[in-house]
């Protein structure tokens, strides 16, 4: 079975983009991969988040996955902090990547744009997210499209690392969706749902009620030739809107966009699609809330086995690398 590995911060209430670029892909792929899934909660320090916060939100994170269909019997669901190899391999990997590679990633960019007192963190955030792949030998990393970049950066790591060391690392493979790895903000269609950014007409929460998710898609931006076309770059809204039917139904955009005239009907369609989408998501969340101790004990077990093979890789790295090994 080939190894899957993929993450997610733990900053907030999932949203529809996260669960179509990432997470239902996450879920389709267990049983039939060795599938590593983890809540990256030391990437949510590089946000300002209060303590407590954090917590609860790495917590509630967890119920969200397991509502979605993540089934710990198939897969391993762990929190990154839980595994203190994902520190120890950054530093390795720090060490062969350079300033003017960071320097290039465009969400740095966003993220510290007009800021002058930017963290270090954000800018090695990278480097962590490519030990996370790298310590798990992972072979595919399912994503939304704004994760590419990184994907680029941790293949490139891998290759130089046993270039330099000798053949050590896999070198991973970005696994992206060809429909819904780029769902768009229902009211600023020209930038990705986001959880940084406060948009809330714009962003579907995986927990929205069914009357808040109908609204949000009845008020979505579109435009004003009335014409229902899939076309990404001259009608970004109206082909948000198409795709987002596509993929909730299983079909392609172009079988969608020929199958109606007038946008209203069309938003109609998406609204019902979406609610009936996330229905079982809702109801499973609502269970699973009521016995939290039971999350707890599963991100254990997750814990141990992430553990056992994030361990060896970081062994067989460091004494590639040179460090000497405790007696
Ligand atoms: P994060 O937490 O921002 O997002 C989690 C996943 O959701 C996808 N995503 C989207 N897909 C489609 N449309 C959108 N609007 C949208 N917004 C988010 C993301 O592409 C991602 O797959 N750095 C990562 C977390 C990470 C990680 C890793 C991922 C840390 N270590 C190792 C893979 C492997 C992030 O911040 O994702």
């Amino acid at each position: 079975m080939s190894r899957v590995l993929s993450g997610l911060q733990p900053s907030g209430d999932l949203h529809l983009g996260n669960y179509l670029g990432a997470i239902r892909n996450w879920v389709a792929d267990q049983g039939a991969h060795d599938a590593f899934y983890c809540i990256v909660d030391l990437h949510a320090l590089t946000l300002d988040i209060d303590p407590a916060e954090l917590r609860t939100r790495t917590h509630e994170t967890a119920l969200d996955l397991l509502a979605a269909g993540l089934d710990p019997a198939r897969c391993t669901l762990f929190v990154q902090s839980h595994v203190p190899e994902h520190a120890q391999m950054t530093w390795l990997l720090e060490c062969i990547a350079t300033m003017g590679e960071l320097r290039r990633m465009t969400q740095f960019k966003e993220k510290s744009a007009g800021n002058d007192s930017v963290r270090v963190g954000l800018f090695t955030y990278p480097v962590l997210m490519s030990a996370d792949i790298l310590l798990y030998d992972a072979e595919r990393v399912p994503v939304g499209d704004d994760q590419r970049q990184h994907l680029e950066l941790a293949r490139e790591l891998a290759i130089r690392f046993n270039h330099r060391f000798g053949p050590t690392l896999v070198v991973p493979e970005a696994s992206i969706p060809s429909v819904g790895a780029r769902v768009m903000d229902l009211q600023h269609p020209e930038r990705k749902m986001s959880k940084s950014v406060n948009s809330p007409l714009g962003t579907i929460l995986i927990l929205d009620d069914p009357a808040d998710i109908i609204r949000k898609v009845k008020k979505a931006v579109t435009d004003t030739d009335g014409e229902v076309r899939y076309d990404r770059e001259a009608k970004p809204g109206l082909s948000n809107l198409v795709e987002l039917l596509a993929v909730s139904t299983g079909r392609t955009p172009a079988d969608v966009a020929g199958a109606y005239e007038r946008y209203g009907d069309l938003k109609n369609d998406v609204g019902e699609a979406l609610v009936e989408l996330l229905r079982p998501l809702r109801e499973r969340r609502a269970e699973l809330a009521a016995d939290p101790g039971e999350v707890a004990d599963l991100l254990a077990v997750g814990a141990d086995k992430a553990r056992s093979t994030a361990s060896a890789t970081y062994q067989r790295a460091a004494r590639a690398i040179g460090l000497l090994s405790p007696a």
